[in-house]
């Protein structure tokens, strides 16, 4: 994704931009606004890159717009952004209905290829405009993503960008999704609205009995007339079943009370009370929920590295490389004298050794009694050696058992030799990438040539075909396919096909 257009920039919109700016998402941001006092401020408070006046040339070059103005003003909108539209486009929008709008999208972006995924936050506020905009307004919510048969093949990219955003998507068909939200907000949002209009009088008299209860119970009746019209007008026929299994639940009480049936009306308050409960009782979280773990094994210079961290950057996950584990472990080694070829002088320094993460730049970084050992553990002295030190059953376990304990932090994305074998064989995202050695010699050699000027291929791919027979033929946890990896053979790929194909699989449901 290099470039994000904004069609709209209230509440929603602005905090779009705020948020892909807060994560460090490097893209560019292009807003549409009507109004010019709006496009200065989205300019000037960092919510865009560049404002435009006209939809058509705020979406041009875009691979992803974001239609964040009320859901019945989003068809229009699209029709007018349409001549700027480009194939890779994918068009997506955070209205609060998405049944009508995906028929609606559908019409005007007929013959253009270009396929629309709706998206619906649960997030928000009462408050309206870019004034009220946060770049945590997405961070640890539920969103909604809806496709289709046909345009499946687009939602992961939908997908990836509300997951960056911080939030946690639900993928749901749209009809489904109309239903249930009648039943949970938009339905709720009219009752609030009746309740408040039901308080006859003088609000002034009033005014000191309007306490915590009044409040919570009417918050959102403040919101947006506009906004709220067009949602109960795109999802009229749900919302009218909703009041109308209300209407009945309030004529009971109704009833009740004028037949001074008060048991009847506690029983009821106390089934309200149990079902709110259920309702909103914060749902234990199952384990790692939403944690997902990325496995990318592989020979040396088989691009591991660069993907994994594509992949991760694009998830929002944190970056692991498990070699470089392996290789301060032998530099930990080497600095206490010891001999990576003896494994009980290997095993006595490892006891010893405290080992700290931190998280850095989006990867996870270790230090070893208290230091660091930076680009060292890339030297000549260390790459001879690892291999030896890599083949110790206690130095393996050691470091998988740290691997593994990096689940806590978040979503992973790990590169080594054995993390979908051994590591964490559970995951359902195991990739293995390979090359023809002489490639990856060429790889691996352009590389060192930054740093040695006497590196060569051949001596580069004599150093790689030595470490692939020990680290294959070693007895623990040799480098292997893990059941159910995806081989990727990467010698005529670039890095970034690469990653697309892994993000492609990542974001499959
Ligand atoms: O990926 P790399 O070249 O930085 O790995 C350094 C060494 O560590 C390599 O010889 C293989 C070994 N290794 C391993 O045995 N298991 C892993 N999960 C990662 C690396």
């Amino acid at each position: 994704m290099s470039s994000v257009t904004l069609l709209g920039v209230g509440l929603m919109g602005a905090s779009i931009g705020l948020a892909l700016k807060s994560a460090g998402v490097s893209v560019t941001v292009r807003a549409y606004a009507r109004r010019k006092e709006t496009r200065d401020a989205a300019l000037a408070n960092g919510i865009a890159d560049e404002v435009f006046a006209d939809p058509a040339e705020a979406v041009r070059g875009a691979d992803l717009v974001v239609a964040c103005v009320p859901v019945r003003a989003i068809p229009a909108l699209i029709e007018a952004a349409k001549p700027g539209l480009g194939k890779e486009a994918v068009v997506t929008d955070v209205g609060s209905t998405k049944a009508w709008l995906a028929n609606e999208v559908r019409t005007v972006l007929a013959g253009t290829g270009v396929h629309f995924v709706g998206s619906h936050p649960m997030c928000g506020s009462e408050k309206t405009g870019h004034e009220a905009a946060r770049p945590d307004l997405y961070r640890d919510a539920v969103c909604i993503v809806c496709s289709d048969p046909a345009t499946r093949a687009s939602a992961w990219r939908i997908t990836r960008f509300w997951t960056r955003l911080g939030a946690r998507v639900v993928e749901m068909d749209a009809q489904k999704h109309d239903e249930l939200a009648a039943a949970t907000s938009h339905t709720p949002h009219l009752a609030a609205t009746a309740l408040v209009c039901a308080t006859k009088g003088d609000p002034e008299a009033l005014r000191d009995l309007i306490g915590p209860g009044f409040r919570d119970t009417t918050r959102v009746a403040a919101g947006s007339p506009e906004v709220w019209r067009d949602i109960v007008e795109s999802n009229a026929p749900a919302i009218l079943k909703g009041l109308r299994t209300l209407q009945k639940e309030v004529k009971k009480l109704a009833d009740d009370l004028e037949d001074e049936k008060f048991d009847a009306v506690q029983k009821r308050l106390a089934l309200g009370a149990e079902r709110r409960q259920t309702l909103c009782a914060c749902k234990p979280k199952p384990q790692n929920s939403g944690v997902r773990v990325v496995a990318i094994d592989g020979p040396s210079a088989s691009g591991k590295s660069t993907v994994a961290k594509g992949v991760a950057r694009a998830l929002g996950a944190l970056y692991v490389d498990s070699g470089a584990m392996y290789r301060g472990m032998t530099w930990k080694v080497l600095r206490a004298g010891g001999d990576p070829e003896n494994e009980d002088q290997v095993r006595e320094i490892m006891r010893e050794a405290k080992w700290s993460f931190e998280t850095v730049d989006g990867a996870v970084r270790f230090q070893i009694d208290g230091e660091d050992p930076g680009e060292e553990i890339r030297g000549e002295a260390v790459r001879d050696k690892v291999s030896y030190v890599a083949r110790i059953p206690e130095v393996r376990t050691f470091i998988v058992d740290r691997i593994r304990g990096m689940r806590g932090m978040g979503s992973l994305v790990v590169e080594g030799r054995d993390i979908g074998s051994v590591v964490f064989p559970e995951t359902r995202w195991k990739f293995y990438l390979d090359a023809d050695p002489a490639e990856r010699a060429r790889r691996r050699n352009a590389e060192l040539l930054a740093t040695e000027s006497d590196s060569s291929e051949a001596s580069v791919l004599a150093n790689l075909t030595k470490r692939d027979h020990l680290d294959s033929t070693r007895k623990t946890a040799p480098l292997q396919i893990a059941p159910g990896a995806k081989v990727i053979d990467t010698t005529h790929l670039t890095l970034e096909e690469v990653v697309e194909e892994i993000l492609g699989m990542v974001a499959q449901p």
